[in-house]
């Protein structure tokens, strides 16, 4: 290793928050994410536009979701009592063997990049441009939980004992890395998973399903099942075997499940009210770039995204980053997946109440820098939309919109952004431009976000690198985050291995 890996190592080890005393042992050297396909390549255009002309029409996954509908009350504790059944031989297995199937799992993924990033276009809109980054992160989670599973296994002072079943309900949004995340980091701990995904991504959960198998996952030890949100939705989640739940989705979809079985053990990363602060010491061409790629990535679908940027004192008054970011919206890209080029795509659904309102009234002080327009008949395409004016306080202020649509408000000081930066009753990520090191230093201290992003945008979270986890109402029960090193130890029991006397 480099003297940079060694200081990474160090670092990792230092940063690693105690968890009763217990953390895992620092991977040796740096890890190595898995890479995007390279987009400047003339073999991989082909690659691209040969799964564009493929997403019309395509009924990739459809038959195997179907196939895993359930209907009944009676078929939830069928497959609830055959994973519990096929737990037992799992668990058994030594933990390098089920490392084993997940570095698998990573090779099936790599092999298969191409079908993930149709059906995710196909069922949910994703563009290629942001599904391929999603497919690098699945492989990464199982190539990272396979290590860190192994670590846990490594352990002498505790055992890990894991538990019994897990069910995963993962969001539509990212229905490719954050279901195989998931899913992949209970069951390398010897758990049996059952995984319900989103009504608008049950294609891509039959697909990752398929990969699974064919990496070598046991029938049983994962389970996917489509359920209608009713009282079958209902015996699946408040079902006493279940030990524990990994949602990702919004905040009262959680609450919900936990008022169904309140002793019910869960893991959510729920929504978000993103800000990026922008101060006199930004790079202002810069600045504009990250906002626009955080607001407008996927039309805005992300739970980090950001929806709110904060311009404070003479940014907001010089009216020179109004046009640069005007300028940099200009130049995004709103587009259908089949479009290879399209980075503003689809939006999962014609909007909602909320989401059109966020998209087409304004409240009083506000005027539209970049006014959304419809671009299908459907309701689907629309073009950033940057509202200027935006009160502290405001609907605005504290609404996700979960779409295409950006506000900017003002602050004169640093202390007054921050304030407004925490003013939501979330905290998932949060970013600021500022090139002074004493801003920084306050900024850091004193924003409440599980992630926070200095002089870049506020999404795409590595793992590794970057892991990610929310505070205050971006998350519940949620104390180590995916993608770090501590996740595996929040999914056992552990105890001491000490003898008894
Ligand atoms: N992990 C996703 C991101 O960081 C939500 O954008």
């Amino acid at each position: 290793p480099t003297h940079r890996d060694q200081d990474r190592a160090r670092e990792a080890q230092e940063d690693a928050p105690a968890l009763g005393g217990t953390s895992l042992p620092a991977l040796p050297g740096a890890f190595a994410n898995t890479p995007d396909t390279d987009m400047a390549t003339r073999a991989n255009q082909q690659w691209a536009e040969a799964i564009t002309h493929r997403i019309r029409g395509s009924r990739l996954g459809t038959d195997a979701a179907d196939a895993a509908r359930l209907h009944t009350v009676e078929q939830v504790d069928a497959v609830y009592r055959h994973a519990l059944e096929a737990q037992k031989t799992w668990a058994a297995r030594p933990a390098t063997e089920r490392a084993a199937v997940l570095r698998r799992v990573a090779q099936v993924f790599s092999r298969h990049r191409a079908e993930l990033l149709e059906v995710a276009a196909a069922e949910t809109g994703k563009t290629l441009e942001q599904g391929d980054p999603e497919v690098s992160e699945a492989i990464d989670f199982a190539l990272y939980y396979a290590e860190q599973a192994e670590r846990l296994a490594g352990l002498t002072e505790v055992v890990a004992i894991p538990r019994r079943l897990t069910l995963v309900t993962p969001p539509w949004n990212f229905p490719l890395a954050i279901p195989t995340g998931s899913v992949l980091a209970p069951l390398v701990t010897g758990s049996a998973v059952v995984m319900k995904p989103a009504p608008q991504a049950r294609r891509c959960g039959a697909v990752i399903a398929q990969l699974l198998a064919r990496a070598g996952v046991p029938e049983g030890v994962f389970t996917l099942v489509d359920v209608p949100e009713d009282e079958v939705g209902r015996a699946l989640v408040s079902d006493p075997r279940v030990d524990q739940l990994i949602l990702t989705g919004a905040y009262d979809t959680a609450a919900l499940f936990a008022s169904w079985r309140p002793q019910l053990r869960i893991k959510a990363e729920t929504s978000g009210k993103n800000a990026i602060v922008v101060t006199p010491h930004a790079d202002l061409d810069l600045a504009a770039k990250d906002v626009a790629a955080s607001a407008f990535g996927h039309a805005g679908q992300k739970c980090s995204a950001a929806s709110l940027v904060i311009t404070v004192g003479s940014v907001s008054r010089s009216r020179r980053f109004d046009a640069q970011l005007a300028d940099a919206i200009l130049s995004l890209h709103v587009g259908t997946p089949e479009d290879p080029t399209a980075q503003v795509g689809p939006v999962i659904e014609a909007p909602g109440e909320k989401l059109r309102r966020g998209l087409t009234e304004l409240a009083p002080g506000e005027s539209w820098l970049s006014a959304p327009e419809q671009l299908d008949a459907e309701g689907r395409l629309w073009t950033p939309g940057v509202r200027l004016g935006v009160r502290e306080g405001s609907e605005f202020h504290r609404t996700e919109y979960f779409g295409p649509v950006l506000g900017v408000i003002h602050a004169d000081t640093l202390e007054d952004a921050v304030r407004i930066q925490n003013g939501t009753a979330y905290g998932l990520t949060a970013g600021l431009h500022s090139l002074d090191p004493d801003e920084v230093a306050w900024w850091t201290d004193h924003v409440e976000a599980g992630n926070l992003y200095i002089n870049r945008g506020i999404t795409g979270a590595i793992v590794e690198r970057q892991a990610f986890g929310g505070w205050k109402r971006s998350a519940i029960g949620q104390t180590a985050k995916a993608g770090g090193p501590n996740y595996l130890l929040h999914l056992v029991d552990l105890v001491d291995a000490a003898p008894a006397s």
